[in-house]
This record gives C-alpha cells, structure tokens and sequence, in this order.
C-alpha cells in the first residue's frame, strides 16, 4: 500500500551529498507508488525551541515559523526521511533545531512508525556516522512508537558531487523498498 513519505534534507549546502541522498530516495519511494515530500531546511525559517514548555500544555508552538509546517507533515507521515551533513560526527545543527520543535508532536498521535537517516561525510570510516545515528537514536527513545528502519552513510565525500553512483543507487534501492 502506498505510504505517506515525508524526506527532510537538512544541508545548508546547495545540492549537498546527503541532500543528493535524499533526492535518490525520494526517486526510488516514487517509483514504489508511494506519496513522497521532499522539504529542503536550506533557506526556511527554523528558529530555536525557547524551551517554554508551552507546548506541553497546548500542544502547539509559540514560535511561528517554518518548522510548524514541517512538524505538522511530520506527524500525519508514515515514514519520516532525515537526511544530513555530518557535523563534528554528529547531526547538522539545522536537523537538531527542527528536532527540538517536534516537542509538541511527541505526546500527540502521530502517525509515522518507520524513520530511515541519510548522512555523508568526509572521513573514509564507517564509524564516522555513529554520533550522528546516536542523536537520531535519542530524539527516537521519545518517539517510541517509531523506530530506526534504515540508516544509509556516505563516507568520504567532502564536496558536493563526491558521492559514488553505487552509494547513490543504494540510496534509491533503499526508497524503493521503503
Ligand atoms: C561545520 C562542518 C563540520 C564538519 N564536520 C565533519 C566531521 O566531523 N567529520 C567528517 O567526516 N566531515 C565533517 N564535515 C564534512 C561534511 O560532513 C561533508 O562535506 C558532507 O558531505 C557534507 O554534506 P552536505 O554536502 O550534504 O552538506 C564537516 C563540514 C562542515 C561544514
């Protein structure tokens, strides 16, 4: 049955690796039949989470910005897509931010079950990812309904472009069966 796919490429970088990454899954999660968003955190609006715990009350943010929108397609997906630089092996900072204001979604009912994380980075080791899947792994122990389907890592890919076609394919192999 075809499924709601919301893919979130946090690369501040114009055509990044790991966004590149992401438009391949998105290919592949097409041409499965599925409902497939790709939104680019490029260039939106996302502001810090203020930490006021409002939200735990009214179950929306005071801030109004871009992430209101994303988390709201968040939360009515079936499977959310994180794509993202790796940045001192962890996370991109603009993919933490956004993750911060899905603190009104996670006492909600919302619907996604499977998370799937895409990273590239410059080390050539398959170990460079971990801090990044460990981050992913924290905010998922509060989403406890969800869990990590499918992690996918470039290694050595410094400049845009650096990604191989066989990590590229895999990409779209891994949207296909999503
Ligand atoms: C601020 C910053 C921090 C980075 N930290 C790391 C790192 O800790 N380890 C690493 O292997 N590469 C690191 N890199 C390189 C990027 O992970 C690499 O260029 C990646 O492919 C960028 O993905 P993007 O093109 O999707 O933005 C860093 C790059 C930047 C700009």
């Amino acid at each position: 049955m075809a499924k709601k796919i919301l893919v979130i490429a946090s690369s501040p970088r114009k055509n990044g690796n790991s966004t590149e990454l992401a438009r391949r899954f998105c290919e592949g999660a097409r041409e499965s039949g599925n409902d497939v968003e790709i939104e680019e955190l490029r260039g939106k609006e996302i502001k810090f989470c203020t930490g006021c715990l409002a939200c735990q009350k009214t179950g929306a943010c005071v801030l109004r910005d871009d992430a209101c929108s994303i988390t709201e397609k968040m939360r009515s997906a079936d499977v959310v897509v994180f794509a993202t630089p790796v940045y001192f092996y962890g996370m991109s900072g603009q993919m933490k931010t956004l993750l911060d204001r899905t603190n009104p979604i996670f006492s909600s009912e919302y619907k996604f079950r499977e998370i799937y994380l895409l990273a590239s980075a410059a080390d050539t080791s398959a170990g460079a990812i971990d801090g990044t899947s460990e981050g992913v792994k924290g905010w998922l122990s509060c989403f406890d309904r969800a869990r990590l389907k499918g992690v996918l890592f470039a290694a050595g890919a410094l400049n845009p472009g650096d990604v191989s076609a066989k990590k590229l394919n895999e990409a779209r192999e891994m949207g296909r069966k999503a």
